[in-house]
């Protein structure tokens, strides 16, 4: 084998001084490096493309061949050198990095949470509740429901034959199949005939929920509504009992003050029947002295539909009429929250805005 003519250390990049001078940089460069982004610059500088390492590994290709391997084993020395030295202090680094983290960012799991989770009762629920309470503290209870029902608790049971207007497809929500017979249900009447059928005598309870209906949803529509209803059977019932006892509850509720009159009416499972008007919280039945938007210059606000019960409805409950009366009556609660609040738009009660829930619904 003939002596190479081309002597490798003559490449200056490939001298080992250079060379060492190179590892000493960068083992300084790694050993200085106080951040592991500091690191990563100085890996940048010692092991990157433009490294003096780097370079010297590519004038490797230029020598003759018999000069190669030496020089290709001082490079690669140096290289291994330097990312081992690289690798130590990264793994140094990132210890250091996981110590503190886990110092500054501590979580203390026992300590209770600073802040108030946002949100709030909706109105409709909080006027439901202080409308039961009233009629629990009066001894009475409260019934629940379903929301899908089947026709003859909605309407038949109610003295609202298969004819009556109040069946048809405009305002009733049908369930499919057509012939279903199940309905969403239309008004919380219902719950009067399930009570009778399922607590038996004397019954007293009070059902607050949710009715629905084919109305589409506008300003002053919405195809779903709070309602609460009310039915007392017992012996000896008279419309002097159903008198006193909305009477109370106005006063107790959200007529603090404020008069209530019966005004004769019409539903099927009532008889006689009356709407329970208050007296307009604004103008107080005033206006006209003094022109009143609240109630239209009526002077007087629609609760809701009350009266004797029907001895039809009795008999479809198997409930004697010559032994037993009641009276009954329901209340829209949507129209009542937004004279009460100014609420000029139904929408508002349904969207879920926090703001409106929040202003409103705590107080009822
Ligand atoms: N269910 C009636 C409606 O939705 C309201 C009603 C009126 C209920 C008179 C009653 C009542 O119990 O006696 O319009």
């Amino acid at each position: 084998m003939s002596a190479p003519d081309y002597d490798p250390k003559q490449v200056s990049l490939l001298s080992p001084e250079q060379l060492s001078a190179a590892l000493a940089a960068g083992l300084a460069g790694f050993a200085a490096a106080r951040t592991l982004d500091e690191l990563a610059a100085a890996k940048t500088a010692h092991l990157g493309g433009h490294a003096p390492v780097s370079l010297a590994n590519r004038e490797i290709g230029v020598l003759p061949p018999a000069a190669r391997g030496d020089a290709g084993k001082r490079v690669n020395d140096v290289r291994r050198s330097l990312d081992s030295a690289f690798e130590s202090r990264k793994g140094a680094l990132e210890d250091e990095r996981d110590a503190r983290v886990l110092v500054e960012e501590r979580v203390d799991v026992s300590l209770l949470p600073g802040t108030v989770l946002p949100g709030g009762r909706h109105p409709l629920t909080t006027l439901q509740e202080r409308i039961a309470d009233v009629f629990v503290a009066m001894g009475w209870e409260v019934a629940e429901g379903p929301e899908v029902e089947h026709e003859w608790f909605n309407f038949d049971a109610l003295n609202m034959p298969a004819d009556h207007p109040a069946r048809e497809m405009q305002d009733t929500l049908w369930l499919a199949p057509e012939d279903s017979g199940v309905v969403l249900r239309t008004q919380t009447s219902p719950v009067q005939i399930r009570s009778l059928l399922a607590r038996g005598l004397p019954c007293y309870v009070v059902a607050p929920g949710r009715v629905f209906r084919n109305d589409a949803l506008d300003a002053t529509h919405s195809p779903v509504f709070g309602q609460v209803e009310g039915l007392c059977v017992d012996e000896g019932i008279t419309m002097a009992h159903l008198r006193g006892t909305l009477a109370h509850f106005a006063e107790a509720t959200i007529g603090q003050g404020l008069e209530t009159r019966l005004r004769p009416s019409y539903f099927p499972f009532t008889e006689p029947s009356a709407e329970l008007d208050l007296q307009c919280f604004n103008c107080r039945g005033q206006a006209e002295l003094q022109p009143c938007r609240v109630c239209s210059n009526e002077g007087w606000i629609e609760l809701g539909g009350c009266g004797m019960v029907n001895p039809a409805v009795l008999i479809a409950c198997g409930v004697d009429p010559e032994r037993y009366s009641g009276f009954a009556f329901g209340m829209g609660l949507d129209r009542t929250l937004m004279f009460r609040h100014g609420i000029t738009d139904i929408r508002d009660l349904y969207e879920g805005d926090q703001r409106f829930t929040l202003a409103l619904g705590t107080e009822g």
